[in-house]
Formats: C-alpha cells, structure tokens, sequence
C-alpha cells in the first residue's frame, strides 16, 4: 500500500471505518500526501486534460463573459474575479488577457482571488498569473464580500459525496488486512449518493451573488439530474483505475448533480440559468468566430489543432454535451450570453 494508504489505514484502525466523502477528501486534499497536493495532474504527461488546456479560447470566452456581466451589474468601480480551484492557473490567465483588450476599465476595477488548497499549485497559478497580482484563499467563505464574478471549471466534481445503501445506512471504507475494502461490498449496486459540501458551496455562492451583486459559472462534467448508483470514480494516466487502490495517486472526482446545485441556489434566491451544454454555451458565445480569427493567421498545423480544439470543446459525443454550465446569479441580471432567459 502507498503511503497514504497506510496512514489512512493507521486511522481506520484507530478509530474505525472513514465514510466514502471523508476518504475521498482525504485521497484528494491531504495536506502532505493528497492528489492535489503532492502531484502534477494535468495534460498528456499527467493524468487528464481540461478544457483550459485544451484551448485559449475556453478563457478568453469566459473572461468576455465576465466582460459582459460587469456591464449588466452596471460597471461597479470594484469587483472580484474569483476562481475555484485554478489548476494551472491557465484559465484566469486567458480570460484576463481577453478582459484587458476589449476593456481596460473592467480590468481597472478587477481584483483577483483564487481559492486553492495545493501550495504547489499556488507557486503553478503564481507563475501563470505573474504581474496580476492575485490573492489566495483555502475556501470560498475567506474571499472578502464585495460584487464577484466567480468560475469554478472541473472544482465540484472533485468535492466529496457521501454514499447511502440501500437500508440507508452510510456506505464506509475499512480494512480487509492491510487493503482498504468498501465495507458491505455485497449491496453496492443500490447505493445511492448525495454531496452536501457540494450544495453549501452552492448556498454559499448563492447568498453572495444575491447579497453582493455579481454572477457565477460552474462547469462541469455531470447531468440536469443524479439517476442513483454508484458514480464515485479514479482517474489516473487518462484511465479509469479501482477507486481504493493508490490513494492520492489518481483523481477522484464523481459527476456533478446540476439539478441538485440550481435548488440550492434558487432555495437561497438566487437565479439559476442552465444548465446548457457546453457545447452550446461557447458556441452562443462565438467559439466558431473566434476560431476562425485564429485560424486566418495560422499556419496549417496551427489549423488543425484549433479545429481539432474545437470540436473537442463542442461536439456532442467529446466534452460539448457530457459537461454543462450553471450560473448562479443575482436575481436582477435578466440575460447572460450563452443561457436562454430565465
Ligand atoms: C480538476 S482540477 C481543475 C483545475 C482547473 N480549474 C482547470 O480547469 O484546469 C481541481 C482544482 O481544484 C483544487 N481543489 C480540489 N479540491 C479543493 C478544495 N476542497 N478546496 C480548494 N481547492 C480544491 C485542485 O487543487 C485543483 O486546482
């Protein structure tokens, strides 16, 4: 067993079986040995790609978004641009690229936060994100309270969900000598989930938009609604690995529930638009224009790669309908571009 097998081994012997959402935090956020912590996830050489790394054009859509958004708020002289969960920090730095040429004075009243718990990827964000000065936080409720702007891109998925069987008991993880086993394997295929870290998030986001004034846009891979089963998964060297067996050495992630999430936010007053398709939403957001404007000053390999860019990002059967996009937003913003009116 890995190392942090072995010291959640420790504690599942010394004070009983962990829960299916402590584990999963544990394996993705222990402060020495977590997946987010101790590895480089991310591209060909790392474990899975996002749509950030995928394309410049997914950040720059997102920051003229924004862009947008500020308008409608009416151009407040101080807003927050937050993130969650930046990775690379590829994103914030696309988006504030694309904010700076179509308006300087947005950019102006923008302050950035990041809200990270991997110190290594601080120093990664740090790096990408020289010269904008962004400030850090380990959880959303530590970013000041004034009008946001908030995206999160692939950040629920990673937060934890419990697991219920079918007596409604919580599904546990515990030993079977030295290896960690689901306890009461046998009822497995009746477990049902619920993520209630996901759904204070989604308050919490909520009660500032609604307070504060400001919008949010969570993307995700997920669905409109959770159907039950067994959704917990490990990703590890873009494949599927068994969820127990190297903690922290691969991704876990389950898919996001956006139904659950639109309540939540709609319960706390706030407008919930979505979710939509990713596919759809940068296509009205004019994915296709600005690929074509990148294109004309190409060279033909740099063609096929944002064509190929493309069609990854929207189509159907890659990450076009598989991830959507929710905003959560202040009530009083009646249109955001890539949504239908809510
Ligand atoms: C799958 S990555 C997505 C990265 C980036 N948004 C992108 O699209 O490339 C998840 C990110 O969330 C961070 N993260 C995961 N769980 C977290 C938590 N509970 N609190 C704060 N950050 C967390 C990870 O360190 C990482 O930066």
């Amino acid at each position: 067993m890995n190392r942090l097998g072995q010291i959640i081994a420790r504690r599942i012997r010394a004070r009983g079986p962990l829960t299916v959402a402590e584990f999963m935090a544990l394996a993705n956020t222990h402060p020495r040995h977590g997946y987010y912590t101790s590895r480089a996830p991310f591209g060909a050489a790392g474990d899975f790609i996002t749509a950030p790394d995928i394309s410049q054009m997914f950040g720059e859509l997102i920051g003229l978004w924004c862009a947008s958004v500020w308008e409608q708020m009416g151009q407040p002289r101080r807003v927050l641009l937050v993130e969650l969960g930046p990775g690379r920090g590829t994103l914030a730095s696309d988006a504030l690229r694309a904010i700076r040429q179509v308006s300087p004075a947005f950019r102006q009243a923008l302050e950035l936060h990041l809200v990270e718990t991997s110190r290594r990827l601080r120093a990664e964000q740090a790096a990408a994100l020289a010269g904008e000065n962004p400030a850090w936080h380990d959880a959303f409720a530590h970013v000041p309270r004034a009008p946001l702007l908030l995206i999160a891109n692939e950040f629920f998925d990673a937060l934890p969900v419990r697991q219920f069987l079918p007596d409604g008991r919580e599904r546990r993880v515990g030993l079977d000598g030295d290896a960690l086993r689901f306890l009461d394997e046998a009822s497995a295929p009746g477990v049902s989930e619920d993520s209630p870290e996901r759904q204070a998030l989604a308050t919490a986001i909520a009660e500032r938009v609604v307070a504060e004034g400001g919008a949010s846009l969570l993307i995700d891979y997920g669905a409109e609604r959770h159907d039950g089963g067994d959704t917990l998964q490990a990703v590890r060297r873009h494949r599927y690995a068994p969820v127990l067996e190297s903690p922290g050495e691969a991704d876990l992630s389950a898919p996001v529930d956006f139904g659950a999430l639109a309540k939540a936010a709609r319960q706390a007053g706030a407008a919930a638009h979505g979710p939509v398709g990713q596919g759809v939403f940068l296509r009205l957001l004019g994915i296709e224009a600005r690929a074509a404007l990148l294109a004309a000053k190409a060279s033909a390999e740099q063609r096929a790669q944002i064509s190929s860019a493309l069609r990854r990002l929207t189509e159907p059967d890659a990450m076009g309908a598989l991830f959507k996009v929710l905003a959560i937003a202040d009530p009083r913003l009646k249109l955001l571009d890539g949504f239908a009116p809510c």
